[in-house]
C-alpha cells in the first residue's frame, strides 16, 4: 500500500494548490481526482478549469470582441462590414485553453513529484493514519495518509421545477458549450453565472430573459454598484431581468420550452425559450466521500464543518475551497490550500477573509473588496465615502469605457480603508490595488498620496481616495 504524508482529495484550484504547496514543503503528496473530460480522459483543474472560471472567461472575451466590432468600433471611425463569427472556432479556442492549462497542472504535478491517483476517493477508516480507497478505471487502490486535505468542491444546485438535462435545460456545464446560439435564452437566477453567461449569449445574438427570485438585484454588491449595474445591463444593454418571481415549472413546446412562473405581483406568467440556463447557486460535493465511515462532521447544508484554519472535526483532516464555508471563489480556495499545507508542515498558515476580492466579469466589470456601504451602516460603523467616476478619467474616455466609478469607504476616525467597490472597464485588475491596501491596513490618505501613472484607469482609485477627504483633483 502506498503511504503519503498528505493526500489531497480533489484537484480543483483549492486541491491542486494545496498539493503543490505540500510538496514544496517536503511532504510526500498524492492527489486523488475523478474528473473526466467528455472524451473520457482523467483531467486535473476541477470546476474552475474545466467548466468554470477559465472557459467562461474565454467565451466572455470572444463574445466581447464580437460586440466591439459590431457596435463599439464605429465611434473610433472604424467600420467593418460582413462581420461574422464561427461558434465552433470560438468553442474550440475555449477548449484549447482548458486543455493547455490542464496539461500545465499535470506538468506541475510531475515537477513537484506529486502522485496523481485517478478515480473517486473515499475514506475507509482512521486511526493513527487515514486509509482511503481510490476507485479508478482499473479497480480499487487503497492508500494511507498521515494528513488528508479534502478539496472536493461543489456542483450546480438544481431545481425540481427545472430538471437539468444539459441539452435544453443546462447548468454551467451545458451553458458553456451550446452548439448554436439560441434565439431565445432563459436564465433562472440573476447571480454571477446568470449575468456572465447571459451576457455571453446575448452578445452573440440571443434574446435573453433572466428570472430572479429575490426582489433586489445583486444583493452582495454595494448598493450604488448594484444600481449602476442594473441601469447599464437593463436600460442600456437590453438585458431583460425580472425580479421577485417564483418558478412554477417548465413545459416542452414544439420548438423548445415554456417557462411558467409567478410574477412579483403574484400573477401567473410564462415565456418561451429555446434553451434555459439554471444558475441558482452551488452545493458542496460530499457525496461518496465515505464521511460516515470516519465520522467526519458535515453541516445541514452539506458543507464540511471547519474552524478558521480549515481544520475539520477529525484530527489531521482539513477541508478547503467550495466544500467549506465562505465565498465559492477559486482564489479563496487557493489561499486555504496554501494555509493548510503550511500548517501541516508546522508553519503558521493564515487566510485574511477580509481581503478576498470579488469580481464579476460582466461588461463593464464589477469588483470589490471589504465591506459594502450597507454593511457598514448595519454594523453602526462611522465611515467616509469617496467616489470617482470614470467619466473624468482620460484613459477610460480614450478606451470609450467611461461608464461606472470607483468608490472607497474609510473609517471616519482612523481613515483605514474598509471597502472598495468598482464598476467599469478592467475593474478586475484595478481591485488588486485595493486588496493590497486593505491587506497592509492602508488609509485612504495613503492611496491619495501615491503617484499613479497618467493616463491610466488606476487614477480613478486615487481620485476615489482623494474624494474621501473631499479634495478630488479631477472629479
Ligand atoms: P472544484 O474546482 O469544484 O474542484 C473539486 C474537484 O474535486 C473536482 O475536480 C471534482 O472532480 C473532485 N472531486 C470531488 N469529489 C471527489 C472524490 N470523492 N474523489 C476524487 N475527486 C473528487 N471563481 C472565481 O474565483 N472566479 C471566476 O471567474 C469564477 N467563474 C466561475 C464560472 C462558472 C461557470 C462556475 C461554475 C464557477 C466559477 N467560479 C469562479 C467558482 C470556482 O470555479 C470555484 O470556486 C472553484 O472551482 C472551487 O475550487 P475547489 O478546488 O474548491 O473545487
Ligand atoms: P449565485 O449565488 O451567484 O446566484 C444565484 C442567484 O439565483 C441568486 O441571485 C439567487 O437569489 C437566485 N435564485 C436562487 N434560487 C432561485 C430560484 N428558485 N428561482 C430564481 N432565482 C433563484 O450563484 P451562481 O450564479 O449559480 O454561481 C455560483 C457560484 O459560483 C457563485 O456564487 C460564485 O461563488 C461562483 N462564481 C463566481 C464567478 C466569479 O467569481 N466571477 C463567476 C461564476 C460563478
Amino acid at each position: 500500500m502506498q503511504a503519503f504524508d498528505v493526500v489531497v482529495i480533489g484537484a480543483g484550484p483549492a486541491g491542486y494548490i494545496a498539493a503543490i504547496r505540500s510538496a514544496q514543503l517536503g511532504l510526500s503528496t498524492a492527489c486523488i481526482e475523478r474528473w473526466k473530460t467528455p472524451q473520457g480522459k482523467y483531467a486535473l483543474g476541477g470546476t474552475c478549469l474545466n467548466v468554470g472560471c477559465i472557459p467562461s472567461k474565454a467565451l466572455l472575451e470572444s463574445s466581447e470582441n464580437y460586440e466591439r466590432v459590431l457596435h463599439k468600433f464605429k465611434v473610433h471611425g472604424i467600420t467593418a462590414s460582413g462581420v461574422k463569427f464561427d461558434l465552433a472556432t470560438m468553442l474550440a479556442r475555449k477548449d484549447q485553453i482548458v486543455n493547455k492549462m490542464a496539461g500545465g497542472i499535470a506538468g506541475l504535478f510531475k515537477k513537484n513529484k506529486i502522485t496523481w491517483l485517478q478515480g473517486q476517493g473515499r475514506f475507509v477508516s482512521g486511526g493513527t493514519s487515514w486509509k482511503l480507497e481510490v476507485q479508478g478505471d482499473h479497480g480499487v487502490e487503497t492508500v494511507e495518509a498521515k494528513n488528508v486535505i479534502i478539496a472536493t468542491g461543489s456542483k450546480a444546485r438544481h431545481l425540481a421545477e427545472a430538471p437539468v438535462d444539459n441539452r435544453l435545460v443546462c447548468d454551467n456545464e451545458g451553458a458553456l458549450s451550446f452548439a448554436e446560439v439560441p434565439e431565445r435564452l432563459g436564465v433562472i437566477g440573476a447571480g454571477v453565472i446568470g449575468l456572465e453567461l447571459g451576457s455571453v449569449w446575448r452578445r452573440l445574438g440571443a434574446k435573453v430573459k433572466v428570472l430572479e427570485a429575490l426582489p433586489g438585484f445583486l444583493g452582495a454588491a454595494d448598493e450604488a454598484v448594484a444600481a449602476e449595474a442594473w441601469k447599464i445591463f437593463t436600460r442600456e444593454q437590453g438585458l431583460d431581468i425580472e425580479l421577485g418571481m417564483t418558478l412554477r415549472g417548465l413545459k416542452r413546446t414544439k420548438s423548445g420550452l415554456s417557462v411558467e412562473y409567478q410574477t412579483a405581483a403574484g400573477k401567473p406568467a410564462k415565456f418561451d425559450c429555446d434553451r434555459l440556463i439554471v444558475s441558482v447557486g452551488r452545493v458542496p460535493n460530499t457525496d461518496g466521500l465515505g464521511a460516515e465511515n470516519v465520522g467526519l462532521k458535515i453541516d445541514a447544508r452539506g458543507f464540511i464543518e471547519v474552524d478558521k484554519n480549515c481544520r475539520s472535526s477529525l484530527p489531521r483532516v482539513y477541508a478547503v475551497g467550495d466544500v467549506v464555508r465562505g465565498p465559492m471563489l477559486a482564489h479563496k480556495g487557493e489561499e486555504e490550500g496554501v494555509m493548510v499545507a503550511e500548517i501541516i508542515a508546522g508553519q503558521h498558515g493564515h487566510v485574511n477573509y477580509d481581503a478576498i476580492p470579488w469580481v464579476m466579469y460582466t461588461a463593464p466589470e464589477i469588483a470589490w473588496v471589504g465591506k459594502t456601504e450597507q454593511q457598514l451602516k448595519a454594523d453602526g460603523v462611522a465611515y467616509r465615502a469617496g467616489k470617482s467616476s470614470f467619466a473624468y478619467n482620460g484613459r477610460a474616455l480614450g478606451r470609450d469605457e467611461s461608464e461606472g466609478f470607483v468608490k472607497m469607504l474609510a473609517d471616519a476616525k482612523t481613515d483605514r480603508i474598509l471597502g472598495v467597490h468598482a464598476i467599469g472597464g478592467q475593474a478586475s485588475e484595478l481591485i488588486a490595488e485595493a486588496v493590497v491596501a486593505i491587506e497592509f491596513g492602508a488609509a485612504s490618505e495613503d492611496i491619495a498620496r501615491i503617484c499613479h501613472a497618467h493616463p491610466s484607469l488606476s487614477e480613478a482609485m486615487r481620485e476615489a481616495a482623494l474624494a474621501v477627504d473631499r479634495r478630488s483633483l479631477n472629479n
